[in-house]
C-alpha cells in the first residue's frame, strides 16, 4: 500500500488516467471483442495480454484492470485475479495448485460451501482433505504431510469467529513443505483489516460481494497472489472461463471509495452492540474478534487493523421452532438475509446440531442457539433496542 494511509490509498487506488480517461471514476468498458487496428497492434496486445494489453474481453477490459490494480496495491500482492463470486474465487483458487494424490489442509470452520467443495468436489479428482481446528497455530506442523499442497485458512471462522494464529501456522508449514500454498478466505477483513500477504499467506481471496460492493446488489471475488502464485492462478482462471462483467467490477471499484467509512461505522456499531449484547443475561456466549472472550482475540489484537460488522452470539437456551419464529420473523431493522457486508443489518440462527454437522473432525462447545448478527450503518441506537426488543419476545 506504499506510504499512503488506508483512508488514501481506498479513494486512489486504480484510478491513473488511463482507466477513467478523465473522469473521476473508471471508464465502464464492455467488450467481448477488441478491435486490432493493425497486425502489429494484434501481435503487440497477444505478446502483452497478461499484462495490461487489451486483448479480448476474457482478459479484462480497462474497467477490469483498474479493480484488480487497485486490489493488488491495497492487499500487496504482485496481482490480482477476479472471479464472478467469492465461492468462485475459492473454488478456482483451490483447483489451480491440487492434482490428483495430493493431500490438503482445510480449517474446520471454513465458510459451508468451502467445505463441500473439499467433500464433493475434490474427493472426486482424488484430492484428499483433512480438516484442523482453527487455533491449531503451530501445531499444524503435525498434520503437514511431504504431498501436502495446499493449507486453507479462514479467519475469523464462519459462524463462530475464531481468530488463526496465521503468522504461527505459515511458519509451520513452510518449515516442512516448502512448497505448499497458503491461501486464505480474508473476506472479514475487507482485505484491508488483515495484510495477509505481508504475514506470509500467498492468496488472499474475498466474496467481494460482501464489503467491496457494500450495497447488497452485486456478486464479485476477488483473489490476491504473490508472485509465486500469480501467473498459476490466473491461467488457470483463465481456462475455466472465470470472468466477471465489467459493470460489476465497476461497483467494486466503487465501493472501494467509501470502504475506510463504511468499516469504521460497522466496527464501532459492532463493538458497541457486542459489549451490550454480553451483558445480557440470556446471552451465553459472544463471538465478537475485537471481544476478548472471542477464541483468537489475541492474534486479532495483534494481526488485524480494525474489525468489520459481523458477528455472533449464543443465547443460554435452545429456541424451539415457534420461539425462533417469534423472535426472527419481528425485527425492525434485521432483515432475515445469508450474506453480509452491506450497509443493512442482517440477522440469521443457527441450532448447536445443525453448526455441529458443519464441523468436520470438530466439536461444538455450546447448546444454546447461536445468532449471527451483521451490523449495517442505521443508528447504534435504533439496533439496540431492535436487539432488546427480540430478546424480550424469547424471555
Ligand atoms: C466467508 C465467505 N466466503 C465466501 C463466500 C461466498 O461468496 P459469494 O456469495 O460471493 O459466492 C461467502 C458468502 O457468504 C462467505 O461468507
Amino acid at each position: 500500500m506504499s506510504s499512503k494511509k488506508l483512508e488514501t490509498a481506498l479513494v486512489q487506488a486504480g484510478r491513473s488516467r488511463r482507466y477513467t480517461q478523465g473522469s473521476v471514476n473508471s471508464v465502464i468498458q464492455r467488450a467481448s471483442s477488441i478491435i486490432f487496428d493493425t497486425v502489429a497492434d494484434k501481435q503487440r496486445a497477444t505478446a502483452n495480454r497478461t499484462s495490461g494489453a487489451l486483448f479480448y474481453g476474457r482478459r479484462g477490459t480497462l474497467t477490469h484492470f483498474a479493480l484488480q490494480e487497485a486490489m493488488s496495491e491495497l492487499e500487496g500482492g504482485a496481482g490480482c485475479v477476479l472471479f464472478p463470486c467469492g465461492a468462485a474465487a475459492v473454488a478456482n483458487t483451490i483447483l489451480a495448485f491440487v492434482e490428483q494424490g495430493d493431500h490438503i489442509l482445510v480449517t474446520n470452520t471454513a465458510y459451508e460451501p468451502t467445505q463441500a467443495l473439499c467433500t464433493k468436489i475434490l474427493t472426486k479428482l482424488g484430492v484428499t482433505t483433512e480438516w484442523f481446528d482453527p487455533l491449531i497455530g503451530a501445531g499444524i506442523a503435525d498434520k503437514v504431510r511431504p504431498d501436502t499442497r495446499l493449507v486453507f485458512l479462514e479467519s475469523p471462522g464462519s459462524l463462530t469467529m475464531e481468530v488463526h494464529d496465521v503468522p504461527a501456522i505459515v511458519s509451520a508449514v513452510r518449515g516442512k513443505a516448502p512448497n505448499a500454498i497458503i491461501a486464505i478466505d480474508n473476506t472479514w477483513s475487507a482485505g484491508v483489516l488483515f495484510r495477509a500477504l505481508e504475514h506470509g499467506v500467498d492468496i488472499s481471496i474475498q466474496a467481494g460481494t460482501k464489503y467491496l460492493i457494500g450495497h447488497s446488489d452485486a456478486l464479485i471475488g476477488t483473489a490476491v497472489a504473490n508472485a509465486r502464485c500469480l501467473e498459476q492462478l490466473r491461467e488457470n482462471a483463465y481456462l475455466m472461463g472465470q470472468m466477471v462483467d465489467a459493470d460489476t467490477a465497476y461497483l467494486a471499484s466503487r465501493g472501494l471509495r467509501t470502504l475506510a467509512v463504511r468499516l469504521r461505522q460497522h466496527e464501532e456499531s459492532s463493538i458497541t452492540l457486542a459489549n451490550w449484547l454480553a451483558q445480557q443475561p440470556q446471552i451465553e456466549h459472544v463471538f465478537h474478534p475485537a471481544l476478548e472472550q472471542c477464541p483468537g482475540h489475541t492474534f486479532w489484537k495483534r494481526d488485524f487493523l480494525g474489525s468489520s460488522g459481523l458477528f455472533s452470539f449464543t443465547l443460554r437456551k435452545r429456541l424451539n421452532d415457534a420461539e425462533m419464529a417469534h423472535f426472527l420473523d419481528n425485527f425492525a431493522y434485521f432483515s432475515m438475509a445469508w450474506s453480509w457486508g452491506g450497509f443493512e443489518s442482517l440477522i440469521v440462527a443457527t441450532q448447536p446440531e445443525a453448526l455441529a454437522n458443519m464441523r468436520p473432525e470438530g466439536h461444538v462447545s455450546f447448546s444454546g442457539t447461536l445468532i449471527r448478527v451483521h451490523i449495517g450503518l442505521e443508528n447504534v441506537e435504533d439496533l439496540r433496542a431492535d436487539l432488546a426488543a427480540g430478546l424480550q419476545r424469547i424471555a
